[in-house]
This record gives C-alpha cells, structure tokens and sequence, in this order.
C-alpha cells in the first residue's frame, strides 16, 4: 500500500510555462539545497512506497520520495513529461531496458541525479534504506506506461493515471 500526500511548498520562481530539461534539473537540484521545503514530510515506515506531491500547475508538478531496498517502481515510461531527479540521501538505483541486451543500471547517489526526455524507459529502486529523491516533470504528468510481459513473453504496455502508484506488474519480470 502507497501513501500519496498532497501539499503546496513554496516553490522558486518558475517560468510559467513548460520547462526544459535544463530547467527541470536547476529545479530539483533548488529544491535538493532547500530540505526546510520537505524534510518534514519524509516517511519510511508506511508499509509501501511513500510519496509526496510537493507542488503541481500546469506546467510542471514536482515529488518528494521516499525509498527502502524493497521499493521498485517497475518498469514505465512518464508519456508526454521530460522529468529530472535529484537524490538527497542514500542512493537509487535506475535501470533502462535494452531490446538487444540486458538492461543498463545505474546506481545514482545522494547529491547526484539525472534527467530525461519524454521517450524514456526505466524503473527506479531504492539501492539502501531510508533514501530521499526530488523528482520534477514538464508538463506534468498525467498518464504513465507502465511495461510488463505477456505469457508468451511479449512486451505489454497498460496506461495508468499519475495518481496510481508504480509497482512491477510480475515481480519477477
Ligand atoms: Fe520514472
């Protein structure tokens, strides 16, 4: 079971309109440098994923998340968003998958992070308890793929609302 708070944090000045990648990365790294906006409302004993609507309008909409080893997000993609993420403790672990090979990993460590346009696959877990992320994405998301495996082991994509939490469909696949 997810938890999903929603809040309005002050956010920095913002454009007012869609943002680039560039800005989406100076956003959650603002916001990675500013811990008054979001450490109280970090949680890791909520039985599931725990995570936290910071601010959303309808250019950008902006995540805390709180990870333990045993949260995965499965495989997905975030539609029409780019997205940027910013980690500020611990570490998480990305993967993106490769049609022709095994996936690619990643392991991104607090004060790194990464970003991504709209075509990206990947899925997220957490590489240590107790870690924190920043996530923002422009325009905001509003429908998500999330990937899984048929029985004949063709690759199956379901759409799914923001507000729903991303698990693995088959833990195994
Ligand atoms: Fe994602």
């Amino acid at each position: 079971m997810s938890t999903l708070t929603t809040r309005r944090t002050d956010m920095p000045d913002l454009p007012g309109r869609v943002l680039s990648r560039p800005e989406l990365e100076g956003l959650v790294d603002t916001l990675a440098a500013r811990p008054e906006l979001w450490s109280g409302l970090v949680a890791f004993d909520t039985g599931g994923r725990h995570f936290v609507s910071l601010f959303r309008d309808e250019h950008v909409d902006v995540w805390l998340l709180c990870w333990n080893v045993v949260d995965d997000t499965g495989w997905h993609d975030h539609d029409l968003s780019a997205g940027a993420v910013a980690v500020v403790r611990g570490a998480v672990r990305e993967t993106k998958p490769r049609l022709s090979g095994e996936p690619v990993t990643a392991v991104v460590a607090a004060g790194s992070g990464f970003s991504f346009d709209p075509e990206h696959i990947h899925r997220m877990t957490g590489a240590v308890d107790a870690s924190l992320s920043i996530h923002a994405y422009s325009p905001p998301l509003w429908r998500m793929g999330q990937y899984s495996f048929g029985q004949d082991g063709a690759l199956l994509r379901r759409s799914l609302s923001y507000a729903d939490e991303l698990r693995p469909v088959d833990p195994t696949s």
